[in-house]
């Protein structure tokens, strides 16, 4: 007699049997649309096929997040994952290297992101932000995603250049980098063939990129006289003379800090906006908040915490991350075979009911109040967070996870003190995937006035 558990436990869960390339199209222009039929049809967990990559694992299940994020790098790995777009990350990236060099370098970086370095830059945000929506239009509607990826590149140059970021000639030719890289990844990502194809988007990415190292090396070699200077790029520039940084890790460990916090930012920034505008009661009470300020300054209200949480739930930023298993995995019923990928669909994973335990009811509602309860004892709900996966997990958390939600905070309040926003939608944008984001499609366009 056949065991139908054992061999259940050799495969993978069940999936469409459509062609690889209808499945890949699918995915790629009906995203939403596919995703949800496949979790109606099989549940939290499902095999797609797409060409070109390994059949992989989508879920929305997070106890399957949290057992292969939690996996080390022998078993379950990011790199062959992120490797998608090594020719935009390099072969020092956080995003791809591994074990020891992995752990080292994140400590370089983790001082501008966490602690007092960024509680100090509050006001420095406050002020950008500030200046920022006193230039927007009166007259006409103002799209908010744009003008908020416009001041967190700032904001993120700053970072890398501390305050040497209005002398230094170099810091706006690398925001221009910058920027050129966010347009021009996707269509690269989409069509590898086309690094062929003189001018092509992909030949730009490559021209960007290796203008983009030149820049951040000839910065860092101008600090190396005078003890590296200040911001991210002057703990490199020492970590790289003391030899606790590869000789050739500088570039890319600072490119990955601009790319992997810039967009995703500046898109959180853009959607709680947007779900704030069309919640007049929240906004009301988030402007009062603003207006008053918190005890620290600008941002550091419960109000605005909430909201920021609230936001983030819903519309993830990042809507995917993903890894590649090395050996074989068991996971309830099936065994996930070795060079398997497995990917998470965060949004779908945040509107489980049960990812909102303690947080009440519907998981589809915009209600930053639900942050706000406190249990008998006094102490703040969390309720089951470890189910959410904004930043993703294990020992590859991102390491903007607090910083992001920081400068989103303080820009949020800066902003809603300085002018009034109304929606020009009756209704909160439709997100999109757009490569690894979510974003609002229309770009949260928005009537300014002087408060
Ligand atoms: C709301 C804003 C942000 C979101 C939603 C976000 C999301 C993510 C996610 C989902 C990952 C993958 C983690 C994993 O594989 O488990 C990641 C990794 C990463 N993020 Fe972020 N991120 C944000 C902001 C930032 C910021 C501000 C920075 C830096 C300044 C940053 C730098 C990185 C880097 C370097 C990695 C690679 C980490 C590693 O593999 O060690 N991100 N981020």
């Amino acid at each position: 007699m056949v065991d139908t558990a054992s061999v259940r436990r050799t495969m993978l869960p069940p999936g469409p049997r459509r062609p690889y390339t209808v499945q890949g199209l699918r995915m790629l222009y009906t995203p939403e649309a596919f995703a949800g039929a496949c979790r109606r049809r099989y549940g939290d967990t499902y095999t797609l096929g797409v060409p070109r990559r390994p059949v992989t694992v989508w879920s929305s299940d997070p106890a399957l997040a949290r057992l292969v994020t939690r996996l080390p790098d022998e078993v379950s790995t990011a790199t062959e994952w992120n490797a998608a777009a090594d020719f935009l990350w390099g072969p020092r990236s956080p995003f791809v290297i591994e074990g020891e060099e992995h752990r080292r370098t994140r400590r370089l970086v983790m001082p501008v992101l966490r602690g007092p370095r960024v509680l100090a830059r509050r006001e420095e945000i406050a002020g950008a932000a500030r200046r920022a929506a006193a230039g927007w239009s009166r007259e006409r509607p103002v799209r908010l995603l744009a003008e908020m990826r416009a001041l967190v590149l700032e904001l993120m140059v700053r970072s890398v250049f501390g305050t040497d970021a209005d002398a230094d000639p170099l810091a706006p030719r690398v925001a221009r980098l910058t920027e050129t890289l966010r347009r021009t990844t996707l269509g690269s990502l989409l069509l590898p063939w086309t690094r062929h194809v003189p001018g092509s988007a992909y030949r730009r990415v490559l021209r960007a990129r290796r203008e983009l190292t030149d820049c951040l090396e000839a910065a860092a070699r101008a600090r190396a006289e005078r003890d590296g200077g200040p911001g991210l790029l002057g703990d490199l520039t020492r970590a790289r003379a003391d030899g606790r940084l590869a000789e050739d890790a500088l570039a890319d460990q600072v490119v990955a800090f601009l790319l992997g916090g810039y967009a995703t930012t500046a898109t959180a920034l853009a959607s709680t906006f947007d779900l704030l505008l069309h919640h007049p009661a929240a906004l009301a009470r988030a402007e009062d908040e603003a207006v008053s300020g918190g005890e620290e300054g600008a941002g550091d209200g419960p109000w605005l915490e909430a909201v920021v949480r609230e936001s983030l739930r819903l519309s993830p930023p990042a809507w995917v991350f993903g890894r590649a298993l090395r050996r074989p995995v068991e996971f309830g019923a099936w065994r996930l075979p070795a060079g398997a990928w497995v990917a998470f669909d965060v949004p779908a994973m945040h509107r489980r009911a049960d990812a909102l335990a303690g947080l009440g009811a519907e998981p589809d509602a915009f209600r930053p109040e639900r942050h706000l309860a406190r249990a008998a004892d006094g102490r703040r709900r969390t309720g089951a967070v470890s189910s959410w996966h904004v930043f993703g997990g294990g020992g590859r958390v991102c390491p903007g996870s607090s910083f992001a939600p920081f400068v989103v905070r303080t820009v949020l309040a800066a902003v809603l003190a300085r002018v009034r926003l109304r929606p020009l939608r009756d209704r909160p944008g439709t997100l999109v995937r757009e490569s690894t984001l979510l974003v609002v499609r229309d770009g949260v366009p928005v009537s300014v006035s002087d408060r």
